[in-house]
């Protein structure tokens, strides 16, 4: 793995931090203002733009631990895009003791905007879907 593919892996990282800890700030400055997205919570549309993504940032945080693991990363470099796909492990706390475990199909497209790299689009899917 190159330097250029460590970095956007670890971009990702960053950015799946930002959501598990609910950091707005953090994932708005990972992500261009046209972001696009499938994801399940869309529940079959396109979402594009930041509101629809805010409103889970904005929800009271459970204060229970989570965080989401990247597993089994590919990095395709394009140019000034880049496409990641991996498989995320999510880890959670419930307020019921138990410690689930889930997982997502994940494949996220970054595009470098005047020497940063900017997240464009993603798709997320439960594995085997
Ligand atoms: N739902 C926000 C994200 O996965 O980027």
């Amino acid at each position: 793995m190159d330097a250029t593919e460590k970095e956007l892996l670890e971009l990702s990282q960053q950015l799946l931090n930002s959501i598990d800890q609910q950091d707005w700030d953090a994932y708005t400055k990972l992500c261009d203002a046209d972001l696009t997205a499938f994801e399940p919570e869309g529940v079959g549309n396109i979402i594009k733009g930041m509101a629809f993504h805010k409103f889970y940032f904005d929800l009271e945080s459970s204060g229970l631990p989570k965080q989401s693991n990247i597993s089994s990363p590919l990095v395709r470099v394009i140019g000034d895009c880049a496409v990641i796909t991996y498989i995320r492990v999510c880890q959670r706390l419930n307020a019921d003791g138990g410690v689930p475990s889930s997982a997502f199909e994940e494949t996220r497209i970054w595009e470098k905007q005047n020497g940063v790299w900017k997240h464009i689009h993603f798709h997320r899917s439960p594995p085997g879907a």
